[in-house]
């Protein structure tokens, strides 16, 4: 199936590894140009940016902490004539620290939503005035947000929030945006491997239909079909994509 997305502006919100590096490279290799954005690891997101480079698309570094509006807004004021007409917007950066319920504080709670939802709103709000007519918005939740975690309550309601706000946005930017969301389910990038070595080895035989947990390619992938001209149909919609881990 030909995704349609021949020379096409995509920005990532947090593109510096795991999932967003995955599909920024994927954007590229279906003819994308990429605006690739990252907080800390600099050296992340130049390996992206290469990634989108030997794909022979052309690629953007932006510098922003996504939990901070005013840093969103100023790097986007900041980004080149040429990549001033967004396309697709994905929404990638998180953060899922643990913590038991009963220890969570105040601020823990606060940085966490400030990133995963808060986060979401700001990069939104900051890219609408560059988004054209036909833009796709992809934001990457969590099945965090649709079953809770008591060790992650704070990211599960944040992540819940996400899937509430892809509806809110679908229907307030509607009919020319679309907006959905991907709810992934245990993937294997740093994230990831991080919360996994707190479980049981046997978790995913036990708790998933596929009985593996994800590559990040397999999250890219469906991020990539939603933002194409393929999902034409599609918004306002999470796209579960998390190996059968609800149905067991
Ligand atoms: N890995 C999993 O198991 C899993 C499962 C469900 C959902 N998710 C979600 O997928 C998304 C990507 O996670 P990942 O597994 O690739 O994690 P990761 O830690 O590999 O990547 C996180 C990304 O967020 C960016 N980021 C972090 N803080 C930021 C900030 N303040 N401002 C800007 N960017 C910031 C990082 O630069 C990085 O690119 C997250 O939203 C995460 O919640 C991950």
């Amino acid at each position: 199936m030909d995704l349609n997305l021949q020379n096409r502006i995509a920005l990532i919100g947090g593109a510096s590894g795991g999932i967003g590096a995955a599909t920024a490279k994927l954007f590229a290799e279906e003819g994308c140009d990429v605006v690739v954005t990252y907080h800390q690891n600099g050296e992340g997101a130049e390996q992206t940016a290469e990634q989108v480079r030997l794909a022979g698309r052309q690629a953007w570094l932006s510098q922003m902490d996504i939990a901070d509006a005013a840093s969103v807004q100023a790097a986007i004021g900041l980004l080149p004539p040429a990549a001033r007409h967004i396309d697709i917007l994905v929404m990638c950066a998180g953060e899922a620290p643990v913590s038991q319920f009963s220890e969570l504080t105040s601020d823990e709670w606060q940085r966490v939503v400030e990133l995963n939802l808060n986060g979401s709103f700001y990069l939104l709000q900051a890219c609408r005035p560059l988004l054209q007519q036909g833009a796709s918005v992809v934001f990457v939740a969590s099945v965090a947000g649709q079953t809770g975690v008591p060790l992650q309550a704070h990211y599960a309601a944040a992540k819940a929030g996400m899937i509430n706000l892809t509806k809110s946005a679908a229907r307030a930017l509607a009919p020319h945006i679309r907006v959905n969301c991907v709810a992934p389910g245990m993937t294997l990038t740093d994230m990831g491997r991080r919360t996994a070595a707190g479980l049981p080895p046997d978790y995913a035989q036990q708790k998933l239909l596929l009985e593996r947990f994800a590559e990040p390619i397999e999250i890219a992938r469906c991020i990539v079909f939603l933002a194409s001209p393929s999902a034409s149909f599609v918004t306002g919609a999470t796209l579960d994509v998390n190996g059968g881990r609800n149905l067991r």
